[in-house]
């Protein structure tokens, strides 16, 4: 085939009629299942102001530092989204979501962006669902946003996972650990790569988050926050073990896993899946209590994660899952003449009222192209209407897959099949 003109950008793909069955179906569980946790639908804006998502994510993470896409118009200074808890937070401090009272607890579908290198479960586009739950301070609000997550999962079938858990401290136990990280990892500073080097001073706790071989034997044995954390942050991080633990979640305690984002504070997670290959985070997220505070609002604690679409549905197709039914149609009309065709148009709203899916040849074909083309489009019945149908009132209901037939008048047609 000849090469297209035009084609999408690089990881940026079309979401094809075949394929998006399984998106909407998995939509659907998403929106049941936040319904059943009481949780609310927030839907803001594709494009933030770059200051937000610089300010919230962090100037010296990767997302702000190489992945975002961000551009001018006039004095405005725009960013395609590359994850909703910022643009969430702004939404809740710009429109004074903590008047409706309550912890507010929101839940979204939708597209992102990061320029990365694209590959297999990671794409510029790509779509997440996730939850913020703001306002609580709760250790229940932690569980529940976990729970929810991973109820996503087992309803769809997808067992084969890990729930990595750490505390990544509040700024108090934070900067003790910091300190303990730079006293230990200072003797060797000048063996470590470039880039942790360069987090040495501003975020050393990135550096346990290196993937350069040249780390990993000082990451191995590095201090681990659990011995740094105060009181509070150590009694909260024990009840959402106990909680989870009287949920029957199990998980693994990582005292190594820091998260992407500068704004995390306290529990941290990450649910991972051996079905991935090198991408493995299905989800990932955790307490961002300074978030709020920091893009202008009032001090409010604050938990979430988001989850991306693609890697689990990536999932679903390695372990043979399948999120839709085959596609059909009830009822393709098959008509020979003008008078069928036109019989045929008046008659396609009754069927569809009465709640029974039906199309019919869009380009006037043979009545044998026709039925190829019902049984393309998996047609349970179709209705042969010619001439003399037209003329005696009764049409030919044929069973696709059984091959009976039944001559039935319309509205015969119309009770059999409502
Ligand atoms: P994140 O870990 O950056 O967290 O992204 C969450 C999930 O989105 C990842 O685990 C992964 O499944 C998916 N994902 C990320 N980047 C890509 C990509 N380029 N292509 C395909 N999938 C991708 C967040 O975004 C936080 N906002 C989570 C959160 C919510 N924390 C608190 N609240």
């Amino acid at each position: 085939m000849a090469k297209p003109k035009y084609t999408s950008h690089v990881g940026m793909v079309d979401i094809l009629p075949d394929e998006s069955p399984k998106w909407r179906a998995l939509e659907h569980i998403i929106h049941e299942e936040a319904a059943r946790f009481n949780f609310e639908e927030i839907r803001t804006p594709i494009m933030e102001q770059t200051e937000l998502i610089v300010r919230g994510i962090g100037q010296l993470t990767d997302i702000v530092s190489k992945e975002i896409f961000a551009f001018e118009k006039g004095d405005s200074h725009y960013v395609l989204r590359p994850e909703l808890t910022a643009p969430v937070v702004r939404s809740y401090v710009e429109h004074h979501l903590d008047q409706r009272g309550g912890s507010q607890k929101l839940y979204y579908i939708g597209p992102m962006f990061r320029a990365e290198k694209p590959q297999k479960g990671r794409q510029r586009q790509f779509h997440q669902f996730g939850v913020e739950v703001i306002g609580s301070d709760d250790p229940v609000a932690d569980v529940e946003t976990i729970a929810f997550m991973m109820r996503i999962y087992e309803r769809i079938g997808i067992k084969n996972f890990e729930l990595k858990l750490n505390s990544v401290g509040d700024p108090e136990s934070r900067e003790a650990y910091k300190e303990a990280l730079r006293e230990y990892l200072k003797p060797n500073l000048s063996k470590l790569s470039e880039v942790s080097q360069n987090r040495f001073e501003k975020n050393p706790m990135r550096i346990l988050d290196s993937k350069e071989p040249e780390d990993q034997e000082f990451i191995k044995n590095a201090p681990v926050i659990q011995d740094y954390l105060n009181e509070e942050t150590a009694s909260h991080f024990d009840k959402v073990t106990k909680y989870l633990d009287d949920l029957g979640i199990s998980y693994t305690i990582d005292p190594y896993l820091v998260r992407g984002m500068d704004y995390y504070t306290r529990t941290a997670f990450e649910l991972t899946s051996p079905d991935l290959g090198s991408q493995d985070a299905l989800a990932g997220g955790g307490r961002y209590d300074l978030l709020v505070e920091e893009i202008g609002g009032q001090p409010t604690p604050a938990v979430g994660f988001a989850a991306g679409m693609e890697r689990l549905l990536i999932a679903c197709e390695e372990l043979d899952i399948e999120l839709a039914e085959e596609k059909s149609v009830d009822v393709y009309f098959v008509t020979l003449g003008d008078l069928a065709r036109s019989f045929a148009i008046k008659h396609l709203p009754k069927l569809r009222e009465a709640g029974i899916s039906a199309t019919m040849d869009y380009m006037s074909r043979s009545m044998k192209a026709q039925m190829k083309d019902a049984n393309r489009e998996n047609a349970l019945y179709t209705i042969i209407i010619g001439d003399n149908e037209l003329n005696e009132g009764k049409f030919t209901l044929r069973n696709m897959k059984e091959s009976e037939e039944d001559s039935l008048s319309f509205d015969e047609i119309l009770t059999k099949l409502s």
